[in-house]
């Protein structure tokens, strides 16, 4: 029996759909069976972030009316072994709460991790994937209103789940943090009725990752991937230290950038 994480925020761009793809690809990594789903109807971000959309061969709003099964819908990585995505129903899709949670249940059978990138309305689906999850991941910034709308959800998602309650810090710059110049992490765990399970700096990689169609998480050595490295450590019940991420400094910007494109050109060979 695997178990079920769903990816949960206030609102949009908190980072939620990076973390699901990036630490369903870490876990993957780590020998667990893994699959990401797509609760974006409409959206499906998910998709672009592996560089699938072209290859959709159906969505979860077709299995879940029954007109495809799953596995006619659900694609797997080339890069991440033992990876499977299942893309985002088109917009308008109902969700219907015996089917969906049935599909769910059928998933939590067949795999070790099923990560739920949530949307980030409170509508039928968050309200049905939160149910059935054995961990909520709230994804918030370190700014006041993404942790009081972090917070908002958290409420939200705990009227309808038992799930253990968790929230990971997200485009972290630890200069700030450190000079006090942004929310403390102590005060934003004040107003989270969450355990932290991690921090991920601020990386412009994530962006420029997205734009070229490869995983940041295919980079093992950028910062913020192994900080979600850590994270999927912590899910797998190993015990790490939460510490403050470092993104590679300022001043290496230019052979950042430099190990930026080897790694490129290394990933499309
Ligand atoms: N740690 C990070 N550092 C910098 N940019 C990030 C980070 N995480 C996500 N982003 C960027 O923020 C934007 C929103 O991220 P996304 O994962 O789509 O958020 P959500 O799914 O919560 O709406 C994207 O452009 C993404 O590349
Ligand atoms: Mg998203």
């Amino acid at each position: 029996m695997g178990k079920v994480a769903a990816l949960i925020s206030g609102k949009g761009g908190t980072g939620k759909t990076s973390l699901s793809a990036n630490l369903a690809a870490a876990l993957s990594l780590m020998g667990q069976k893994t699959i990401v789903i797509d609760g974006d109807a409409g959206l499906r971000n998910l998709d672009l972030l592996f560089a699938l959309e072209d290859k959709i061969k159906g969505d979860f709003g077709q299995v879940i009316k029954g007109q495809i099964k799953a596995e006619e819908a659900i694609m797997s990585s080339d890069s991440f072994p033992g990876l499977d995505i299942l893309p985002a129903a088109s917009q308008g899709h109902k969700f219907p709460v015996f089917e969906t949670t049935e599909l769910i249940r059928k998933f939590k059978n067949q795999y070790d991790w099923v990560i739920i990138d949530c949307p980030a309305g409170l509508g039928d689906f968050f309200r049905i994937a939160v149910n059935q999850a054995d961990l909520l991941i709230c994804v918030v910034n370190p700014d006041i209103a993404s942790v009081q709308n972090g917070r908002k959800a958290l409420a939200e998602a705990r009227q309808h789940s038992k799930a253990e309650p968790f929230f990971v810090l997200n485009k972290v710059e630890a200069e700030l943090l450190e000079t006090g110049q942004i929310m403390s992490l102590e005060a934003i765990a004040s107003i989270l009725p969450a355990v932290l399970l991690g921090l991920i700096p601020y990386d412009l990689g994530f962006l420029k990752a997205a734009n070229l169609g490869v995983l940041l998480m295919s980079n093992d050595e950028v910062a913020a991937t192994v900080a979600i490295r850590r994270i999927a450590r912590r899910l797998l019940g190993e015990r790490v230290k939460i510490i403050v991420p470092r993104a590679e400094k300022k001043e290496n910007q230019e052979s950042q950038e430099k190990g930026f494109l080897a790694w490129l050109k290394k990933s499309f060979k």
